[in-house]
């Protein structure tokens, strides 16, 4: 299962203009699988970009408009996601795809290993530190 999960989350940006520029400032501090799978709406994206500047993400206008329009362009909410089964995934899948850090995803399977499974989303969002919104905004790919 694990293997199989690994083979759907490929850790790489789509191809399109603006990539090199992402990849670039966007891996500073974390890797781009913090967000590869992630899908936002442009609003979602421009709100995410400000949160990296206030963390302290380097860029020029020019730069940050390009990243801004290539993440809401090819990481839309229209663009395909992938399946995330919660309670079958390693830690580095799940951050990837449910779009949160390594640090959070170790939290969800520490937790199933102390307390089971997760059933519902309920049971998921019990988990300490774990972003409300990025989970909800995966819901519909979430499996147990
Ligand atoms: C200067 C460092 C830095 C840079 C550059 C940076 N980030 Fe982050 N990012 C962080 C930190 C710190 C966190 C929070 C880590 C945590 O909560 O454990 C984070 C978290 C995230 C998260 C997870 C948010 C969540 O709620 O779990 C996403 C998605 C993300 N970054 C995307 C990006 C994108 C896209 C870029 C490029 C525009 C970027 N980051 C550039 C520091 C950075």
């Amino acid at each position: 299962m694990n293997f199989f999960c690994a083979a759907l989350f490929a850790i790489t940006l789509p191809e399109a203009p603006g990539k090199a520029t992402t990849e670039k400032l966007c891996s500073a501090c974390h890797g781009v699988n913090t967000f590869v799978n992630r899908r936002e709406t442009k609003e979602a994206w421009t709100e995410l970009v400000e949160d990296m500047l206030r963390r302290g993400l380097e860029g020029d206008d020019a730069e940050i408009s390009e990243i801004t329009n290539y993440l809401a362009t090819n990481l839309s909410k229209d663009a395909p996601s992938p399946r995330v089964n919660v309670n079958q995934t390693n830690a580095r899948d799940l951050a990837t795809g449910l779009g949160i850090t390594e640090n959070k995803a170790r939290l969800i399977v520490k937790h199933r290993e102390t307390n089971g499974n997760f059933k519902t989303i309920d049971d998921l969002l019990k988990v300490p530190g774990i972003n409300m919104r990025a989970v909800e905004s995966k819901r519909a790919q979430i499996d147990f």
